[in-house]
């Protein structure tokens, strides 16, 4: 296959243990008014205090707003555009988790262009650059610090929503492991695995053929040369460091390293984009309420049991990014989700065996996930997916292929 390669990133990252100080003079690169965006946890934490510092050192004026919330929904959004329209920011400054580097996109994009969220739905629909976005990212993570995508709640309908747009690829991404020292457990379990889902199903998606059309009209664009490379050492990261900073909260080393294949993760899906897991996971999460990182590990290795025969290559890959016992990436990663504390299968989570096929077809209309996934795929086939996760065993999508 010819060389095809494809890179848009924030185009300054700083990464790094005490990288945070750097805020302030960032921040005053773009002017003297910041609207700093948080939510009222992270307010609390002294991670914040250092980027609440380091911009009031620098003399700027600076509005908070802590009304960030998980999937980011209608009533944040109206908070942070108001507290920006009163006080008509040069730069925003996110720092959390994905729900509060979202928030701070959509807000960096009503600010700058006005109307409403749903009038961006459609993908490259952002018609110019945004309000210039610092991220600093408190969990390991989702990657947004370095994605075109905000995932959004729809004010009418309640629903997950993406915007996707390359001008929403926050300026500058600041990646401080010490902000991610106080996450919960859990939050680091899940998120952690998460990233690695992004690694993995953004070094698996479906190769396009390259074209200029291609890569100018969608801001992600399938397996490229660029995002392959940041994925496979993203893999490599999180597979180093998962089990251990879910273990030892307080160690930094783990989190710095999480945070790096995290980060990494980021820019690779952010280019190539994610997949099956995902689809699946915006069903399940609807139904169970379970958390994003949650629906995509536990799913995960089963996505992967199913590209097998599509991309054996790209598999024994990964096995050798993340040195996986036997060469066996399927089984370590089903391992590692286990050992991190994910539940054993989809029953476990309360989803009764007769709701899969409704769970496949509500999966099947994220068209541009289902698209990217190496292998074609109907409701057929993600139904045989959800049952070998609802019974908690990859090896039936194996036997399955054996048969077929
Ligand atoms: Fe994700």
């Amino acid at each position: 296959m010819d060389l095809f390669a494809v890179l848009r990133a924030p185009s300054q990252v700083l990464f790094g243990t005490g990288m945070a100080e750097a805020a302030g003079r960032v921040a005053a690169t773009h002017g003297r008014r910041v609207l700093l965006i948080t939510d009222p946890v992270i307010a609390g934490t002294p991670g914040f205090g250092i980027v609440e510092t380091a911009l009031r050192a620098e003399g700027l004026d600076v509005a908070v707003c802590t009304d960030a919330e998980v999937d980011v929904p209608p009533a944040a959004v109206d908070a942070a555009v108001a507290l920006g329209r009163e006080t008509q920011p040069d730069v925003i400054v996110a720092v959390g988790g994905g729900s509060v580097i979202d928030l701070a996109k959509v807000t960096a994009l009503l600010l700058a262009h006005g109307g409403a969220l749903s009038d961006y739905y459609a993908v490259n629909s952002v018609p110019g650059p945004v309000l210039p976005l610092i991220a600093l990212p408190t969990t390991a993570g989702t990657g947004s610090e370095a994605t075109p995508v905000a995932v959004i709640t729809d004010a009418a309908t309640a629903m997950k929503m993406g915007v996707a747009s390359s001008h929403l690829i926050p300026r500058h991404a600041i990646c401080d492991p010490r902000l991610t020292l106080g996450a919960p457990t859990t939050v680091t379990a899940h998120s952690g695995i998460d990233a690695l889902s992004h690694a993995i199903e953004g070094y698996m998606a479906a190769a396009e053929a390259p074209s200029v059309d291609l890569v100018l009209s969608r801001p992600q664009i399938g397996k490229n040369g660029l995002s392959d490379t940041l994925a496979l050492s993203a893999a490599g990261h999180i597979a180093a460091n998962l089990e251990r900073v879910v273990a030892e909260g307080d160690d930094l080393q783990a989190r710095a390293g999480m945070l790096y294949g995290s980060l990494l993760a980021g820019i690779a899906f952010g280019n190539s984009g994610v997949s099956t897991a995902h689809a699946l996971q915006f069903a399940v999460g609807a139904a169970t309420h379970t958390s994003h990182g949650l629906g995509t590990g536990l799913l995960l290795p089963y996505v992967m049991e199913f590209n097998r025969p599509a991309r054996p290559d790209d598999l024994a890959a990964l096995a050798i990014a993340m040195e996986s016992p036997d060469g066996d990436v399927v089984g370590h990663v089903h391992a590692l989700g286990q050992r991190i504390g994910l539940p054993a299968s989809l029953a476990e989570i309360g989803i009764e065996r007769e709701d899969l096929p409704k769970l496949a077809e509500a999966s099947i209309g994220f068209r541009r996930l289902i698209d990217n996934n190496p292998r074609p795929l109907g409701t057929l086939q993600l139904e045989r997916i959800l049952d070998a996760a609802w019974h908690g065993e990859p090896a039936r999508l194996k036997e399955e292929e054996a048969v077929v």
